[in-house]
This record gives C-alpha cells, sequence and structure tokens, in this order.
C-alpha cells in the first residue's frame, strides 16, 4: 500500500461518518536505527487500539501534519501476530461519537530511544552464552565432533557419545540426578508431551484420571486437552488471585484412579513459584506420579529432584541460555514410572526417545545447565537488585497494578497492568526499543487475554492491559532504566488517545 492520505468511511452502531486518514503501509517498516527528532517525536492520529477495544480515530486529525506512515485500512480484517494492527469483526463501540469500525490500523512508532533496543523477553527466549556457541560450533565440521553418538564402533561415534554423555552428567548436576536419568528430547515441549501422554497411556489406554492447574504452559494445557480427546479425564485446578496453586487445592481433588498430577514451577507469565515439594511429599503416600514443568524454574531457583518428590521433570536449553531445539526429561531411577514412547526408530535413549542425537544441541545444553549452577549466586543476586528496580520505576507509574503473588515470585519475571493502555498497543509502541510480551494469545478471528492472568481472576479490561518483563543475566542497570523510561512515555501518550482515561474515576 502506498502512503498518502483518503477519505475513509467509518461505521460504528449503523452510523457511517467520513473521515481523512493518512494512510501507510501495514507491515512495520524495517528496522531503522538512524531516526531524526523531528521523524520521532510524531503524535498517533490512530493508536491504542485491539481487536478486543474498539478503536478510536482521532476524530479531527490534522491529516497533513501527521506522518505518512500513520493511518487506517478498513479493507483488510482478520487478525495477525501484528496485534494492535488489526481489528477484526464488529468492535463494541466504546468511544461514543467517534468513528469505529471493523479495520486494520497502520503502526505508530512513537518516539525512539537512541541506542540499541533493550531485551527484556528472557522467559520466551534467551541469547546463546557465546562460549556455549564456540562449543558448540565445534560438534559440527569434519575437524570437530560430528559423528553419530550411536556409532560406538568408531572413534568419530565414540568422541560424539562422550561428548553427549558429559552433557547428560551436567544437565544432571543442575538438577540433583543421576546422568542415567536423562533423557534427550527437542525441547520442553517435547519434554511434556513424552511425559503426560507417555505416562497415562502406560498406565491405562481406557482412561483414568489427571490433574493439573488452569495456569500450566500450553505445551501442559494442550496435551491434556489431546487427552480428553481420546476418553481421559483432566481436572484443573485454579490458582487462587494470587497464582498459587496450593498442595491443598491439589490434595482435594486427588482421586484413588489419579494416575498423573502434572505441575509447573515456576509460571512463565507471572514468575509465581508452585510449592511442588509439597505436593510430592502429599503424593507420596499414593501411586499417583508427579511431572514437574520445570522449564522456567531451571535457569532461576535451585533444584533438587529428589527433595520436589517429582517422578519426571521437564527442562529447555534456550531458558537457559543454551540453544533452542533441545531438551531433557528426568525420569526417575529409582521404581520408575513406566513411559509409553512417542517417536519410534532407532531405539535411542533406552527407547524413550528415538532419533539420532544432535550432538552439538545436547553439548549446548550440558554447557547451559553447569553456567547456570557456576552462577546460579551472581545471577540471582543480580536479577533480584534489577527486578527492584524496574518494579520501582514501573511503580511510578500512575495506575500500575503488578499481577501475581509478589512474594512466592522469582525475581525477573515482572507482569504488570497499566489501566487504559492496550498491552498489544503497547508492544506496539515499544516495538522498536524495548522487547517485552504479553499473555495474549492471537487466534485466527481475535485476540484473547492471557489465561494465566484469567486464572487468576484478573479482569478482562486488566488482562488485556498487561505486559511481561523478564529480565536476564545480560541486563544491566541502564537497560532497565532505559526501557522504564520509555515505557513511561508510550503508556503516557497510550493513555492521552484513551478516552476512558480522562473520564473521572475510571478505570479502562
Ligand atoms: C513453563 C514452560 N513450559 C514449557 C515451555 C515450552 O518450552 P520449549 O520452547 O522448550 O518447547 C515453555 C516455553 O515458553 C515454558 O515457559
Amino acid at each position: 500500500m502506498r502512503s498518502g492520505h483518503q477519505l475513509q468511511d467509518y461505521r460504528c452502531g449503523g452510523t457511517t461518518t467520513r473521515h481523512p486518514v493518512a494512510v501507510g503501509p501495514l507491515q512495520p517498516e524495517p528496522r531503522k536505527r538512524e531516526h531524526s527528532d523531528r521523524e520521532l517525536d510524531t503524535t498517533a492520529v490512530a493508536v491504542n487500539v485491539s481487536p478486543r477495544h474498539a478503536f478510536g480515530v482521532n476524530p479531527a486529525p490534522d491529516t497533513s501534519a501527521a506522518p505518512p506512515f500513520l493511518g487506517v485500512d478498513p479493507s483488510a480484517t482478520g487478525c495477525s501476530s501484528l496485534g494492535p494492527y488489526t481489528v477484526s469483526g464488529a468492535a463494541p463501540c466504546r468511544l461514543p461519537g467517534l468513528p469505529i469500525a471493523s479495520a486494520t490500523v497502520a503502526h505508530n512508532p512513537g518516539r525512539r530511544l537512541h541506542g540499541d533496543p533493550v531485551y527484556l523477553d528472557y522467559a520466551a527466549t534467551t541469547p546463546v552464552d557465546p562460549r556455549i556457541i564456540e562449543a558448540m560450533s565445534q560438534c559440527l565440521g569434519r575437524d570437530g565432533v560430528f559423528g553419530n553418538p550411536a556409532s560406538r564402533p568408531h572413534l568419530f561415534g565414540r568422541e560424539a557419545s562422550e561428548a553427549v554423555e558429559k552433557a547428560r552428567a551436567q544437565v544432571a548436576g543442575l538438577i540433583g540426578a543421576d546422568p542415567g536419568e536423562i533423557v534427550w528430547t527437542s525441547g520442553a515441549t517435547e519434554s511434556v508431551n513424552l511425559a503426560i501422554k507417555g505416562l497415562v497411556h502406560a498406565a491405562s489406554s481406557s482412561g483414568g484420571h489427571v490433574v493439573t492447574s488452569s495456569m500450566e504452559h500450553r505445551a501442559v494445557l494442550d496435551t491434556c486437552a489431546h487427552l480428553e480427546s481420546e476418553g481421559y479425564e483432566v481436572t484443573y485446578v485454579d490458582p487462587d488471585s494470587d497464582g498459587m496453586v496450593t498442595p491443598e487445592r491439589i490434595r482435594s481433588v486427588l482421586r484413588e484412579e489419579t494416575i498423573l498430577v502434572s505441575l509447573m514451577h515456576v509460571n512463565n507469565e507471572v514468575g509465581t513459584v508452585t510449592d511442588v515439594g509439597a505436593v510430592g511429599a502429599v503424593l507420596r503416600a499414593q501411586k499417583t506420579v508427579l511431572h514437574v514443568d520445570a522449564a522456567q524454574s531451571a535457569p532461576r531457583l535451585p533444584l533438587d529432584v529428589r527433595e520436589l518428590g517429582a517422578d519426571v521433570v521437564s527442562l529447555s536449553g534456550h531458558k537457559m541460555y543454551g540453544p533452542k531445539g533441545v531438551g531433557a526429561l528426568y525420569v526417575r531411577s529409582t521404581r520408575p514410572p513406566r513411559i509409553e514412547p512417542q517417536m519410534h526408530g532407532g531405539e535411542q535413549e533406552h527407547g524413550l526417545r528415538s532419533g539420532t542425537l544432535p550432538t552439538h544441541q545436547i553439548v549446548g545444553m550440558g554447557m547451559a545447565a553447569q553456567l547456570v549452577r557456576q552462577r546460579r549466586t551472581r545471577d540471582t543476586a543480580t536479577a533480584r537488585s534489577l527486578d527492584r528496580r524496574l518494579r520501582e520505576r514501573l511503580d511510578d507509574i500512575p495506575q500500575t497494578s503488578f499481577n501475581g503473588n509478589q512474594e512466592e515470585r522469582v525475581p525477573g519475571i515482572v507482569n504488570v497492568s497499566f489501566a487504559c493502555v492496550d498491552s498489544e498497543a503497547l508492544m506496539m509502541a515499544l516495538r522498536e526499543d524495548v522487547a517485552i510480551s504479553s499473555g495474549s494469545a492471537c487466534t485466527s478471528a481475535r485476540v484473547e487475554s492471557s489465561h494465566v492472568l484469567r486464572a487468576l481472576g484478573v479482569s478482562d479490561d486488566a488482562a488485556s492491559s498487561s505486559v511481561r518483563f523478564s529480565l536476564g543475566r545480560f541486563t544491566t542497570e541502564r537497560e532497565v532504566d532505559r526501557a522504564a523510561e520509555r515505557v513511561a512515555e508510550a503508556v503516557q501518550t497510550l493513555r492521552h488517545l484513551s478516552p476512558q482515561w480522562s473520564k473521572p474515576g475510571s478505570w479502562c
């Protein structure tokens, strides 16, 4: 689409109005590092929108002064990952008198920070530690350890196998396990699938009962939904309003025929810590198996699988400064639970997970685990102080609330709602400067607010105003300050554009 100005019709509640708007490309501009202040300090014509919130277009935009990239394209519908670009369906009219339409909104880059963008999305993924990249690269080429670890009869295979076993010991060391208890997978999603489906199918092919919580990662929830489609029964325990799934809540839903309890240790959206050890103690008295999703806790908390009383534990490489595409499943070796393999083939990993082992990925994950262990004290202290700093800065922004229990939380995952600010719009306003995330999920037709915040009982409005900041090993104080400053500016701009914000006493 070419940039320019044109008259557009807007419908709201059967009334059509015509407004001049600047129309521009719907795709974000390619990242440009250099913008003059004149270019950057532009005012929005239409922002703070989302499929959930009807959007408002400035009724009398001075379009001649507006930047050419800003505008509205009502012809496009459907939901895209670009979040606030897209408004689909008939959005409810929340702005009486203002034009509302089903439309796609072009972006407003707003004012850009000078300097490199700040990455505060470590819970989504982490950059790979440079030492790990170096070690991985030595497992790929002709001069490196490229052999198939299963080809033990020759030197190349043996070298690879030794590298894999070293990494196995490193991962085991991180969680207090024996190396023989570690099964390599492609990531936590696969580990979770292997654990949940494998355990349940092995226990009973004709149905049974599973317990989990409603704030689990989709890897767990969707796997449980699949089991339900096969005839198994799943109980989803709700957390309390602080985001805590207590052992008492779990105990109250256990049955004689409960095969498995699956719980996350640290929640990826709000950072709350579940006392899985206490749940393990409850389960010790019965046959029910405990699966712990430790994808987020392994890089953040000391983990001892025996203390937790866990039978199976899922881990992910890329959440702990290792590579993507590798994970592990801990399977207890004493009274091992029976697990039905989900992949069939070369019988690697004692037949539990067939497939040629990716030496370089595994070496990367092993080193990552070792570094997490070595740096634990330092990384935790840094995360604590940066977390405090970020919270203080964000708390200075009016009408800000933090989600989830703030005491039983890992430092470094901060979930916050800014009243009257749509999270997708905020992320778009920041997208060149600060990388954060919202728990919203874009389906084919609409944006759904975070299932975790809904499980916590957060209102739809507050959930749609929530974003997650996650800090990590490479985060600096300066980055936290710059990010908070930029967020404060963007929040102010978006609120200024929200008619709800100016209504006395209103909470958007
Ligand atoms: C708690 C939790 N479990 C599981 C996963 C899935 O991990 P992976 O990306 O390794 O498949 C994630 C990733 O976001 C997570 O945060």
